[in-house]
């Protein structure tokens, strides 16, 4: 019963392995756990503030009492790091962004605020500028709306230096400028910040998956009919990818971010396969509207179709996940 390639039936029957519960256990390739997540978290002004995002069922805007709640929680289910994205009241929005790296500014004071009660949460900082612009880009943009590389990367390295003076473990650039993660680790070195992680966004597509994130920090009608096509990746390109990466990695990234997730799981393997840095994955904002919401409509197992999701991320090579859905997933894994 040899097969062309000299492989038998009965002598092999794929089955036997998947037979029973333990035994599928036993051979089990990818093991999903607590420590592979990071939580997602959008911080308002003020004091007892939370307001729902409508895109987003289940996640709130929150101010620093709740994420200083959040923050407790997450840590007792294993959670290792937070990501903190601002919500910027339109009042201190400005065509340059420079709310950015007010000492200050909401982002910092959060840090501050956390690092003091949880020394040991991971807290990554977004740098990019887009919360804070009152046209929604990254970057600082001339009469053409183009965004100008060379100022906003010495926006955004103000804007890092800030956060990791507030204290931030990880500062993750999301902005796509090029030569930024140089300009970023020249600054932190020359400012004694020499163990303050770079995570940079070495992919991050032009996709239409972040619409929801954009209702969520309010950026969506400053950006209105704009797009970012002239910064951020197009979906089209894979290669591309890997000059990004290699980019960032020799200027000095410690660690890169695949985005989305769940449609781009070939770059993540990829990467993961050509370098030798840990890549993580955002599961971004879009992604778990549709996991979300085809769960509440009946038409997917929640729990299920959310843990294959993030399974798959993890298999293609990533080794933490961005994702809204940490905390579910944290509580689903524990025994
Ligand atoms: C912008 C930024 C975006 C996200 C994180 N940082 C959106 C964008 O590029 O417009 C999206 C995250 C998500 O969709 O969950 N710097």
């Amino acid at each position: 019963m040899n097969n062309k390639n000299g492989i038998s039936f009965p002598s092999t029957r794929m089955r036997r392995t998947r037979r029973t519960d333990a035994i599928r256990r036993l051979v089990e390739e990818t093991t999903l756990s607590a420590s592979d997540l990071i939580y997602p978290v959008f911080l308002l002004n003020g004091k007892n503030k939370c307001t729902p995002i409508q895109s987003m069922p289940g996640i709130n805007r929150q101010s620093i009492d709740g994420v200083l709640k959040t923050a407790e929680q997450i840590l007792k289910l294993n959670i290792p790091a937070m990501a903190l994205f601002p919500v910027i009241e339109e009042h201190e929005k400005s065509l340059t962004g420079d709310e950015a790296y007010n000492p200050n500014g909401l982002i910092q004071q959060s840090i501050r605020k956390l690092k003091t009660e949880f020394p040991e949460l991971i807290i990554i900082s977004d740098v990019a500028l887009d919360p804070y612009t009152t046209h929604g880009q990254d970057g600082v943009i001339d009469a053409n709306n183009y965004v100008i590389n060379d100022v906003t990367v010495d926006t955004l390295t103000k804007q890092a230096i800030s956060q990791a003076e507030a204290g931030a473990d990880i500062i993750a650039p999301s902005d796509m400028m090029d030569g930024r993660i140089g300009s970023i680790r020249n600054a932190l070195e020359a400012n004694n910040f020499h163990n303050t992680l770079i995570l940079s966004y070495a992919a991050k597509y032009a996709s239409s998956f972040y619409g929801p994130f954009r209702d969520a920090v309010g950026s969506k009608n400053n950006l209105a009919t704009g797009n970012k096509f002239n910064y951020q990746m197009n979906p089209a390109n894979a290669l591309e990818s890997l000059r990004e990466v290699e980019l960032d990695i020799s200027e000095g990234a410690d660690i890169v971010m695949i985005k989305p997730a769940m449609p781009y799981l070939d770059i993540i393997n990829k990467i993961n396969q050509k370098f030798s840095v840990p890549v993580f994955a955002y599961q971004v904002s879009g992604e778990y509207a549709m996991l979300k919401s085809a769960s509440e409509a009946g038409y997917l197992n929640h729990k299920e179709s959310t843990l294959e999701s993030i399974m798959s991320i993890k298999r293609a090579g990533a080794s933490a996940i961005l994702t809204y859905y940490a905390i579910d997933v944290a509580r689903w894994l524990q025994p």
